[in-house]
């Protein structure tokens, strides 16, 4: 196989903390091994549009520890189904080929969630040079034991769980706060475990409103007056409450937050966490995980594993290949000993008496 002499670098999808530092680490590997390197801007809508500009260890300075992304990113360009202005799609990939080869990039790094994964593994079929990075805040890909950026998101979400204490106490509430995790419960679970949160509700345990608010009024007996719940965005909402959501676009914990409010008649305030679990610096578990996979990564290049990734496997980082990698994603196992011990401690899942 032909030496690689210019590598391109892409992040795409959400933003998620570390992503800086997977670039730094990269591009400094790179250099080590005398290849190039040329930042491609906006994920792979810098392909379609040329937006590229060079990358040396002097660009990269000082990245460890800044959040977001230096080269920006889309979660709306696919290259093989691109939207056009009138609402159709069309495959613009062989685009990507003939700008990336253009460019004399002559391998290419994805860092990306599992959207940004797929496509590069289609591209790579098509005969593309590239490796991979996995990226989002959720944790929820089955390859690797781990993302960066999650556990910077677990810290601001247990931060907001902690502070919530106070104020809920105060005030005799019951307060829900809402986390990220579109698909799986991973954020909800760790911050509610690690906040001291006393109701989870996630995506991969059906709550009943009649359980949950059992469990508050028996709080309540108990002269437990105020009751903290960390509900994941993508939890499963029971039948009455599926058609407001549907209809209204509410956060779902306002919906949750409403009907706890109809049936105990207590005061209930609801925290919508959002975007600022995705923002700011990364924390030191992300910065070294995000470290370790910019330099794995080209080293699967200079050893010509192409269609591959960096994942994390136990203590150590692993190549997988993109095809398994993008197959599989990763749920909260309910039976797992994760969601044992938080019932043990007395933790409601909002789904037994
Ligand atoms: O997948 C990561 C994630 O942060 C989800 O948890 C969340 O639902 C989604 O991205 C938000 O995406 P956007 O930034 O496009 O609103």
């Amino acid at each position: 196989m032909a030496a690689i002499r210019r590598l391109g670098i892409l992040t795409g999808g959400g933003d998620a903390p570390g992503l800086n530092a997977v670039i730094r680490a990269a591009v400094r590997a790179a250099e080590r091994l005398g290849v190039e390197t040329l930042g491609i801007f906006d994920g792979f809508e810098g392909l379609l549009e040329r937006r590229f500009r060079p990358f040396s260890s002097a660009t990269v300075r000082d990245l460890v520890a800044k959040g977001g992304t230096v080269l920006g990113t889309s979660n709306r360009c696919n290259p093989f189904s691109f939207p056009l202005p009138d609402g159709t799609r069309i495959d613009r990939s062989v685009e990507v080929l003939d700008h990336a080869a253009e460019a004399g990039i002559d391998a290419l790094l994805v860092i990306g969630g599992d959207g940004s994964l797929q496509i590069a593994r289609d591209l790579a079929v098509k005969g593309l040079r590239l490796v991979g990075v996995p990226k989002t805040i959720d944790n929820d890909l089955a390859a690797t034991d781990s993302t960066f950026g999650f556990d910077s998101a677990l810290h601001v979400a247990t931060d907001a769980v902690d502070r919530l204490h106070t104020t809920a106490e105060s005030h005799r509430r019951i307060m829900l706060l809402e986390v990220m995790g579109r698909d799986a419960g991973w954020i909800a679970l760790h911050a509610g475990i690690a906040g001291g949160a006393h109701a989870i509700l996630l995506p991969e345990i059906p709550f009943s409103l009649d359980r949950l608010c059992d469990f508050i009024t028996r709080r309540d007996a108990k002269q437990k007056n105020y009751t903290l719940i960390v509900v994941a965005e993508g939890v499963r909402l029971p039948d009455e409450l599926r058609a407001a959501s549907a209809k209204h676009k509410t956060p779902v914990a306002n919906l949750i937050g409403d009907a706890i409010a109809a049936r105990t008649r207590r005061e209930v305030r609801v925290t919508v966490l959002g975007h600022t679990q995705r923002g700011g610096s990364p924390s030191p578990f992300d910065r070294v995980l995000s470290t370790r996979f910019g330099v794995a990564a080209v080293e699967l290049l200079a050893r010509d594993q192409f269609g591959y990734m960096a994942a994390l496997r136990g203590c150590e980082v692993v190549p997988v290949s993109l095809r398994e990698a993008c197959s599989t994603m990763k749920f909260v196992d309910p039976q797992s000993d994760l969601v044992r011990a938080a019932r043990t401690i007395g933790i409601s899942f909002g789904d037994s008496p």
